[in-house]
């Protein structure tokens, strides 16, 4: 029996497999709707995988409306503008096709448009106090899990900081994985993407908030993504290995989802903020010090991770298996190259204690790392990742 309640979300209704997309229609209908919302981005509608959604929709004689404006680090603004611009159209669901920006703002505006006023008031856990419409997602990367989470990123650039909404009410009521939509995914966010689903994986896995439910799912993302991710990176056409990425994408998502992610994303969002990082690259820049910092206060957990992904011989003592750990990530991370410094990114020494600062404000995610971080902790490992 645990020492303290924990709490398992709720799950969406997950149809997966390829040509899944085709079901967009039949699943929306089954949600009652007849009048949708597609939210997307620039670069998804140009790779005609927006086409394919629309298709299955019209087969449903479900009646469109497309909001292509997402950008990537969505500014909350973005979600006003969108929802009030369809509120006055009876919309009865949103349907988010793309990477983790266009389905959090598909999530927001599912909220907002059952109210007024701004997104931005919700910044925080638990303020929505009321369920938005419901929402289909239709993720394009492996990738954030956004499909499966209570949480909405988005970027406040008054205050040069990435801030999250988490509530249940966020959940989308179905998620839609077709490996064939991740196909024609670059090699470097292929590599990006998966390793923000790696980086949740291990977050989840190390955060102390695991459960036993978490940790099944945490581990076996990590073994679907670890013993993929290079194989999607180089032939980004197997089928097989985008699927996997898809399926530790999703299962490293419900187990983030519960059990919460550590301080590697608390450093990221302050550098990917200010410096306009992308997320999955300011994760893996931060990856390898946060979990040499955070190696004692989990030894048994970074040990578990190395023998799981097949990176430590026996006979290593438990701090030198947990240590493979994270040589394990850094070779990953050249043979993905993807950048290693932050100095690559324009950020300086000078800039490292107004960093740290913000990585203190997190406390939502800091709160579930295995060791307490100290503003010198901070800069301390902002320092060894310039
Ligand atoms: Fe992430």
């Amino acid at each position: 029996m645990q020492a303290k309640i924990t709490t398992i979300r709720r799950i969406p209704k997950i149809l997966m497999g390829v040509g899944a997309v085709g079901e967009v229609g039949k699943e929306v209908t089954g949600l009652g709707a007849k009048r949708a919302l597609l939210i997307s981005d620039p670069g998804v509608m140009k790779a005609g995988i927006v086409e394919r959604v629309l298709s299955s929709l019209k087969g449903a004689k479900v009646k469109v409306s497309v909001f292509d404006r997402v950008e990537p680090d969505p500014r909350y603004e973005i979600v006003d503008e969108c929802a009030e611009w369809a509120r006055p159209q009876g919309i009865q669901c949103v349907i988010g096709v793309g990477g983790g920006s266009s389905l959090d703002v598909a999530k927001a505006v599912a909220v907002m448009l059952k109210g007024e006023g701004s997104i931005s008031s919700f910044f925080g856990v638990e303020l929505i106090h009321r369920p938005g419409i419901p929402v289909v997602a239709v993720p394009t990367t492996a990738g954030t899990g956004s499909e499966v989470t209570p949480i909405v990123i988005l970027s406040d650039e008054g205050e040069k900081l990435k801030k999250g909404v988490v509530s249940l009410h966020l959940i989308p009521s179905v998620a839609i994985l077709d490996p064939e939509l991740t196909v024609g995914m670059p090699p470097s966010v292929t590599a990006a993407t998966g390793m923000d689903a790696l980086i949740h994986a291990i977050e989840a896995f190390t955060s102390i908030n695991a459960t036993p439910f978490t940790d099944l799912l945490a581990a076996r993302a990590m073994e679907l993504l670890y013993s993929n991710i290079r194989k999607a990176y180089c032939n980004g056409s197997d089928i097989r290995a985008r699927s996997h990425m898809l399926e530790g994408s999703l299962l490293a998502g419900i187990a983030f989802a519960n059990a919460g992610v550590t301080a590697v994303h608390a450093f990221a969002y302050p550098i990917g903020a200010e410096f306009h990082i992308p997320h999955g690259i300011a994760n893996t820049l931060m990856l390898p010090r946060v979990m040499e910092f955070n190696m004692i206060g989990a030894l048994e957990r970074f040990a578990s991770i190395a023998t799981m992904l097949g990176e430590a011989p026996a006979g290593l003592s438990l701090r030198e298996t947990a240590q493979r750990a994270v040589m394990a990530m850094e070779r990953l991370r050249e043979d993905l190259g993807l950048p290693s410094h932050l100095s690559d990114f324009g950020v300086t020494a000078e800039d490292i204690p107004r960093l740290a600062s913000g990585v203190l404000k997190v406390t939502r995610l800091l709160a579930n790392n295995p060791r307490t971080v100290t503003q010198k902790d901070a800069e301390e490992i902002y320092r060894r990742s310039l």
